[in-house]
């Protein structure tokens, strides 16, 4: 028995693949971006917690009120990929989910104990007292098991050649431990949370300070600080994940390797930037260059996939059996979603605004 012979048969497509190619991409971003801001704005409120002081309290309070926006905005901007992804990817997506499932299954609880505990934080703030760092910190545990478990389930997904494995252990609790690619990954994709976090809450004051009112002293600094500081420390992080990934992701004789590598560059320079940026307090121009570093980062990432499936498939090889009014559908639906999504946010922010 090959590795080969373990992969499904791959369903057929109802319009090309470039559309779901596409549509992942960008989704996958929107979703990278809402989970960054809600881990690492949490993070930020537990270490100041944890250091203290009555001054600190004003800040954890304002970001208790944003985190649970933020798991709503994750959760929702993790079906669409989770769609396109089990279009496009789906016998080798399905498989890992099966292989992991045991863990997989209980991303759900973990995430409504999370989610439960931000509310708890949130509603409770005052009456919390000492719990407050407790609760949070639980809720900030799950956010990083539920990323572990992905980071398992996205990375196992790669390696069809360890999925034989299964025969002995088939409860569904098989992680992609061995790989020496997923810790490197997963510290990349949570510290880069932790400096997107900082860069948030420089952008919401600096925000309100524009709409000309008052902010407390050296918020927009501190989460700059955060911001350079954790992208300093993914410097380090991601040249060992580079380090540990295959010679033929990098292999610049490739399609997909050449475009491995631009992007990377491009990651490393607009990452570059927004570092030296955030240690100046340029809020927006720091905010414009991480923007640039996330979506190179995001392409990145396809490039790293599409070169450890190319032994096995390639989403040019899907069969398309035309059919483009659900794509139709989708597109007038999600366009509508992403109107009202604007809508909420903007009341959300006239409430925020009245209230304070
Ligand atoms: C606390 C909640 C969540 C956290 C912390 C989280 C974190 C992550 C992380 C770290 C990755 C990248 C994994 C990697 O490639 O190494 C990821 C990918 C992904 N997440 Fe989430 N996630 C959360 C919730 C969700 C939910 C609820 C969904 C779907 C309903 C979802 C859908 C996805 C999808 C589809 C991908 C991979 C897309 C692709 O491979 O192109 N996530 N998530």
């Amino acid at each position: 028995m090959t590795p080969a012979d373990l992969i499904p048969v791959a369903d057929t497509i109802p319009v090309h693949w470039l559309w779901f190619q596409v549509l992942l991409t960008v989704t996958f971003f929107f979703h990278m971006v809402a989970m960054n801001v809600m881990a690492g704005t949490a993070v930020i409120a537990l270490v100041t917690h944890i250091r203290g002081g009555d001054a600190s309290l004003p800040l954890c309070r304002d970001l208790a009120k944003k985190i649970p926006f933020f798991i709503a905005f994750t959760v929702n901007f993790g079906v669409a990929p989770l769609l396109f992804v089990q279009v496009l990817y789906g016998h080798f997506m399905y498989t890992s989910s099966v292989l992991m499932a045991s863990f997989w299954l209980s991303v759900i609880i973990l995430l409504i104990i999370a989610y439960g505990c931000t509310y708890l934080y949130d509603f409770k703030f005052d009456e919390l007292f000492g719990s407050r760092a407790l609760i949070l910190s639980i809720a900030v545990t799950l956010f990083f098991v539920i990323a572990f478990l992905f980071t398992n389930n996205f990375s196992l997904m790669q390696v069809p050649e360890t999925w034989s494995r299964y025969f002995n252990n088939s409860q569904g609790t098989m992680l992609n431990l061995g790989d020496p690619t997923l810790i490197p990954r997963y510290l990349h994709m949570m510290i880069s949370a932790v400096a997107v976090g900082g860069l948030a809450i420089a952008l919401y004051y600096d925000f309100i300070q524009r709409r000309g009112r008052e902010i407390p002293d050296g918020r927009i600094q501190l989460g700059c600080q955060w911001f350079s500081a954790a992208t300093c420390l993914n410097f380090v992080i991601g040249f060992l994940f580079l380090d540990s990934l295959p010679d033929a992701v990098k292999d610049v004789s490739t399609a997909s390797g050449l475009f491995f590598v631009i992007s990377l560059i491009g990651g490393i320079v607009s990452g570059g930037f927004s570092i030296v940026l955030g240690f100046v307090y340029k809020v927006r121009q720091t905010a414009i260059a991480a923007f640039c570093a996330l979506v190179f980062m995001v392409l990145v990432r396809e490039a790293v996939r599409i070169t450890y499936l190319k032994p096995y498939f390639n989403v040019t090889e899907l069969q398309v059996v035309p059919q483009y009014s659900p794509l139709l559908l989708f597109l007038v639906v999600f366009a509508a979603g992403i109107a009202v999504f604007c809508y909420m946010l903007k009341l959300a922010f006239q409430v925020g605004e009245v209230k304070s």
